[in-house]
């Protein structure tokens, strides 16, 4: 009966309580509460809790200590409580074990919370049992960067490609939403089935339903013939429903029963169906500003967010730039049997301090139209698109390109040293590895060191590159 696991509740309003307590024992959870005087931590260990629902004010009446103690233990944390905690902080990544939610409580956000409470319980076994590093090498492989935002979704991806969790991603456009999903479902074990798009925003709102459910025949004008629709083409697949933020209201409401009860109704059929499908969802827009707006549901968004994933824009990850310029250089002049052979140092320092709007995509675009226009030897400046070059140029640039003192570097308000010259240092040594093609040996070359200094260097930053 109480398959779902046993939560624990601590509470000393009466009410929130009895509600918690209801509405979960009715999603098919097994619920215990304090008991009188008997230690929290101990009360815990003997019911063999996986979640704890706790106010925040009472549960430091109770365990004062759990602050300290909270990280070491087994079950998640879910905390409830008026002006501590805000509604912005219950996105919580993987690593995590506390989740935060404010009161009054809202029960849907209270569900999508608690399940994905269980699911990160889930990827943490699943976490120990071994294999998922070569996931991570069969990601790094499609997905490039490696800055610390991008190990953190690598990590993540991999870990929730092995649950059958519904994902949202989040990102600007260009970020790699698409490429995100395809990695979750080829990592995952339902990768030999159907991976199936659809564009919420590029299909007409009137043809949408029939696109997603299909439709028997005759069921309106033009239908002349049975079709299946997209979930099931992706039954024991993946179902990937890009531009979700444009899904107009009344399709939200069937998505939202096809998610609840896994099963849909064909256009025109009386009887509905059975689906096995993983959702995976994505958005350029902000969806959580949509709810407010009332232009999505809010529903609908927890049961989509489960497992939220934000993709951050590259102006955020600048040290990814040369890596990509250096893979997408390799990728077009194989493919367009072109020899350019790289940047010059000043042409990539502009990149690299370019707020990149349009993210990879527009980074991909460029180096394809540059291999396409030089066919052959060194990248300049003057090769650059205008809107390249207009741009003002951050003080740092000079840095990079000269090597050399340079005058108004330091900021009014002062800087942090470290960090700057550790940045400097990052920026040097990425671009030396871009341009030897990551070979280290030359890289260390370019940049007078030996290359088991480099090594050593890579490893501290934690820069993982692959032994050549
Ligand atoms: N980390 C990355 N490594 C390599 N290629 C990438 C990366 N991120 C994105 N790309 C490439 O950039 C292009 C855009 O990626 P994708 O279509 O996944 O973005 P998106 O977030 O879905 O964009 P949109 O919101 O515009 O639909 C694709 O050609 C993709 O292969
Ligand atoms: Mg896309």
């Amino acid at each position: 009966m109480h398959e779902n696991g046993t939560i624990f509740i601590a509470d000393s309003d009466v009410k929130t309580r009895d509600l918690v307590s209801a509405f979960l024992t009715y999603q098919g959870y097994s619920i215990t509460f304090a008991e009188g005087g008997a230690p929290f931590f101990d009360t815990l260990k003997k019911n063999n809790v996986d979640i704890v629902i706790a106010d925040l004010t009472y549960l430091h009446s109770i365990a004062p200590d759990f602050e300290e103690r909270g990280s070491l233990i087994n079950p998640l944390m879910v905390l409830i409580g008026y002006g501590e905690v805000n509604s912005g902080e219950n996105k919580k990544t993987a690593s995590d074990s506390v989740f935060t939610i404010p009161k009054p409580l809202n029960l849907d956000e209270l569900e999508s919370l608690v399940m994905r409470a269980r699911e990160y319980q889930s990827m943490k076994l699943y976490d120990n049992s071994a294999g998922g590093s070569s996931q991570y090498q069969l990601l790094s492989a499609t997905m490039i960067g490696t800055s610390p935002p991008m190990r953190e979704l690598f990590e993540m991806i991999s870990k929730v490609a092995a649950s059958k969790a519904t994902v949202l991603i989040q990102g600007e456009s260009g970020t790699g939403k698409e490429l995100a999903a395809r990695a979750i479902h080829q990592l995952s074990d339902r990768h030999a089935k159907n991976f199936v798009p659809v564009n919420c925003a590029a299909i007409p709102d009137d043809l949408l339903e029939s696109e997603l459910f299909g439709h028997v025949k005759g069921s309106f004008t033009g239908a002349y013939a049975n079709r299946i629709g997209r979930f099931e083409m992706a039954d024991r697949g993946t179902l990937f429903l890009d531009e979700i933020g444009d899904m107009k209201a009344n399709l939200q409401v069937k998505l939202l029963r096809v998610l609840q009860n896994r099963e849909f109704e064909p256009v025109g059929a009386s009887k509905s169906q059975k689906v096995d499908v993983r959702i995976v969802a994505a958005t350029n827009k902000n969806l959580e500003e949509l709810v407010i707006s009332r232009d999505f549901r809010e529903d609908l968004y927890y049961r989509l967010s489960v497992i939220p994933i934000v993709i951050p824009p590259l102006r955020e990850r600048k040290e990814d730039i040369p890596i990509l310029i250096h893979t997408f250089l390799t990728r077009f002049n194989a493919d367009k049997r072109n020899a350019v052979k790289g940047f010059s140092r000043d042409s990539l320092a502009i990149l690299c301090n370019y707020e990149w709007p349009g993210n990879v995509r527009e980074l991909e675009n460029l180096v394809e139209r540059l291999v396409i226009l030089k066919g052959s030897g060194l990248i300049v400046p003057d090769d650059l698109p205008e809107k390249y070059l207009s741009g003002k140029v951050p003080h740092s640039v000079s840095v990079q390109s000269l090597g050399l003192p340079a005058e108004n570097l330091l900021p009014e308000g002062g800087i942090c040293l470290n960090s700057a010259v550790d940045e400097f240092e990052n920026n040097l040594i990425m671009q030396a590895l871009a341009r030897s093609g990551g070979n280290k040996k030359e890289a260390a070359l370019l940049l007078n060191l030996k290359r088991t200094t480099l090594i050593e260097k890579l490893k501290k930053k934690n820069l993982a590159f692959s032994e050549d």
